[in-house]
């Protein structure tokens, strides 16, 4: 099983960055996936030019850790009530030759009481023609700097977003089991419907 967690704030040493490692971390010790088997994207170390840069930055890089992902997590900072653009360039990239019918947590990030914004934003535009599939379980980190920053939770809050994140992350690693024989029988090279309506 191989899982790419993108950060998807511009920022370096970003909240959403620590909440990628925070992530990848539990992947590994509660639900034994060794270290190669899970990657961090992370846009605020590793920018991506805005495209269509001169060059491709890092994206040769991710294309390849994508590819043989069977699963992502998807996470977006609120900014001014959006999805950082950071992700959104990410979404330009991207395309179904990496993404394609592959199962996708989403997670929203606010230091404050926000997160919806970038989900509902992300579940409305950034998977048309790429075909990622978002999951119906996701997640909103909500006052982020005070959770997820110890090995063990310090209140209830750090507990519940904890007890929540294991809850969606297993069910996320049954998505990524079923649909890898969908993903193989599905035609993706019909020129008709090489983009999404
Ligand atoms: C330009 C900007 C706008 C922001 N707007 C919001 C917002 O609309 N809602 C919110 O909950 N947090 C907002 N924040 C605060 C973020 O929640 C906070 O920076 C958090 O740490 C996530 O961003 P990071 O991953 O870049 O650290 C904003 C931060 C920045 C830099």
């Amino acid at each position: 099983m191989n899982i790419a967690i993108v950060a998807g704030s511009s920022r370096s040493n970003s909240q959403t960055a620590k909440v990628a490692r925070f992530i990848r971390q539990t992947l590994i010790n509660e639900f034994d996936l060794v270290e190669q088997e899970v990657s961090v994207i992370d846009l605020g170390s590793y920018p991506l030019p805005l495209w269509p840069g001169e060059d491709q930055g890092p994206w040769g890089l991710f294309e390849k850790q994508l590819a043989k992902a069977d699963a992502l997590i998807v996470l977006a900072p609120e900014w001014h009530g959006m999805a950082c653009p950071a992700i959104k360039n990410f979404f330009l990239y991207a395309t179904k030759a990496q993404l394609a019918h592959k199962p996708a947590m989403l997670g929203g990030i606010s230091a404050g009481i926000g997160g919806a914004y970038p989900i509902s934003e992300l579940r409305a535009s950034s998977y048309k023609n790429c075909r990622l599939c978002y999951i119906p379980e996701h997640l909103i980190v909500r006052g982020v700097e005070k959770v997820m920053n110890m090995p063990q939770p310090v209140d209830e809050d750090d507990r519940r977003i904890r007890e929540r994140l294991n809850y969606n992350l297993d069910v996320l690693l049954r998505y990524a089991d079923a649909l890898k024989p969908v993903r193989a029988a599905i035609d993706m090279s019909q020129p008709e419907f090489a983009n999404g309506m």
